[in-house]
């Protein structure tokens, strides 16, 4: 059931990184924020813009698009200097990144490449240090802003094809707290949102990723959280509802995170032992 906007956003103004295609996380939390009243830059790295698809997103939720690599200082300087001239301050930024180039290259946890192993984590973590700099020092951040970032739990328990990534969204989790420290005293929050397995560009990259979709969907009692779910969960984080939370991990996962096995595992482990 897709909720109805409440104009919980009404006013706010913002940029969302990372609304590749309409499968992608961002692109849902675009439509969502868009729906409750929130305006945004859309942004990603310039080599997506061959990937097509942003363009729609950008007419349906009257948004720009603003080109930036989030590894690069100079591109989300002018960035935020951009978003300043449309929008002054800026209220909310949703980081939606995230690359796993060991990973997709199909290179094992014990014979990373360490070129390939320090992009992920820039793309994937850094980038989100990079993108609260720029913003701080080109002043475009408002008080009391709200920054979101995706997680997912291979941050804190090991997923083994994770992999690195498993690291990445550890440093991701840990710039999270480390920040949102320093942000308090402009009353400015950050928070990081652990995702269920979800089927995107990014998501399907990760070798053996039906496995963690299916073990997600029969261990949570709710079964996995889909993108939408995700989006409305970000608008709550961005709205004035959760002015106190900062520097969390929140999980967003059916209740995943919360479980050992479920019946419907044993269930089937027990038919595989039968058969
Ligand atoms: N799909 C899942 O199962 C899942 C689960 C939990 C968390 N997440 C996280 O959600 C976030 C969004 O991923 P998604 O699943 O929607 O996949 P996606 O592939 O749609 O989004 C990832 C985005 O990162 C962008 N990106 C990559 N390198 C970049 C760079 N240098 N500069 C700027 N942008 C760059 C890509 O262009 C893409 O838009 C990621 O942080 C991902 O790790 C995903």
């Amino acid at each position: 059931m897709t909720p109805t906007g409440n104009g919980l956003l009404q006013g706010k103004k913002g940029i969302i990184f990372g609304a590749l295609n309409e499968s992608s996380i961002a692109w849902a939390v675009a439509e969502a924020v868009y729906r409750e009243g929130g305006r945004f830059l859309l942004s990603n790295a310039p080599v997506a813009k061959r990937l097509g698809g942003l363009d729609e997103l950008a007419d349906k939720t009257e948004s720009r698009i603003v080109w930036a690599d989030a590894t690069n200082d100079d591109d989300l300087a002018a960035l935020f200097e951009d978003a300043k001239s449309s929008f002054g301050t800026v209220d909310f930024i949703v980081h939606s990144i995230g690359m796993g180039i060991n990973v997709r290259k199909d290179r094992e946890y014990t014979d990373l490449n360490y070129d390939w192993y320090l992009k992920t984590l820039d793309i994937s973590a850094i980038s989100l240090h990079r993108i609260v700099h720029a913003a701080e020092t080109t002043e475009a951040l408002s008080d009391g802003a709200s920054i979101v970032a995706m997680s997912y739990i291979g941050a804190q328990r090991v997923f083994t094809k994770y992999s690195e990534m498993g690291d990445a969204k550890a440093l991701l989790e840990s710039i999270v707290r480390s920040y949102g420290y320093r942000l308090g005293k402009r009353g400015i929050r950050i928070n990081a949102i652990s995702q269920s397995p979800t089927r995107t560009t990014a998501g399907s990259g990760i070798t053996g990723f039906d496995a963690m979709f299916e073990f997600g969907e029969k261990m949570s009692p709710l079964g996995n959280a889909d993108a939408a779910s995700c989006a409305d969960y970000t608008v709550s984080l961005l709205s004035d509802l959760t002015r106190m939370v900062t520097m969390q991990t929140l999980y967003h996962d059916g209740g995943f995170s919360a479980m050992g096995i479920s019946t419907a595992l044993v269930e089937s482990m027990v038919g595989m032992q039968d058969s």
